[in-house]
């Protein structure tokens, strides 16, 4: 039995173009995978816990191998608690909507809080990171939507650093079976048929994730 989270990054609830390909996505699932467990964390719920100067000062103590305390000590906690959160899952769907290039900053903020050593990453000092997720057999499907910029525009539309730096952060974490799907009308191409297209994508890859 496997478990699939949906970690959503839109706040824009039912006008969100990447909520609504992604609920597809689940739907299918769903009648697909009738055994399997399906969690949805939308990241702008609350629950996700700041990483400011308690948890950044924990983790350098904790890298330093120097006890924490107290504020340090309940931040790091916290941190804990939402990677093994995340670890949970061996099945994960991300939707991303491009935000000024890249990704929206919550999704960034999951990004910082959940990439610990020991847990999510190694680190050698002659041959570099280890991805301690590689090998777990754990697989990504991700969403990628946008309303101006487009893979076959010029950069006068805009430079892609969503994709880019997502899917390299999946890699970096040793999670390399990667599933895209993307919704990229732009302002002059057919957004119904870009959105069919990419609802057709999302049924397909849910029948065999
Ligand atoms: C804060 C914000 C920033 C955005 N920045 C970009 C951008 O840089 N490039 C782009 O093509 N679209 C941009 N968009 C448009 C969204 O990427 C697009 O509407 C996407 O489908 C939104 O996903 P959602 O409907 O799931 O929220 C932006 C939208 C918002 C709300």
């Amino acid at each position: 039995m496997s478990t699939l989270l949906h970690i959503a990054s839109s706040p824009r609830g039912d006008k969100s173009e990447s909520l609504r390909i992604a609920d597809t996505f689940v739907d299918v699932y769903r009648e697909t995978h009738p055994d399997d467990e399906v969690v949805t964390w939308n990241l702008w719920d609350g629950t996700l816990p700041e990483f400011g100067p308690a948890a950044a000062g924990a983790k350098m103590t904790f890298i330093a191998g120097e006890p924490l305390e107290a504020e340090e000590a309940a931040a790091w906690d916290a941190v804990q608690a939402t990677v093994q959160r995340f670890l949970a899952a061996d099945r994960l769907l991300f939707s991303v909507p491009m935000w000024n290039a890249g990704v929206p900053y919550i999704l960034k903020q999951f990004i910082d809080v959940i990439s610990q050593p020991g847990t999510i990453w190694g680190l050698d000092p002659h041959t570099g990171y280890e991805p301690l997720l590689a090998g777990t057999g754990r697989k990504a499907a991700v969403i990628y939507t946008s309303g101006v910029w487009g893979p076959a525009l010029g950069p006068a539309f805009g430079i892609n650093h969503q994709s880019t730096f997502f899917n390299d952060w999946l890699h970096w974490t040793g999670i390399t079976d990667i599933t895209e799907i993307r919704h990229h009308p732009t302002l002059t191409g057919d957004a119904t048929q870009s959105r069919e297209a990419a609802l057709s994508d999302a049924r397909s890859t849910a029948k065999t994730f």
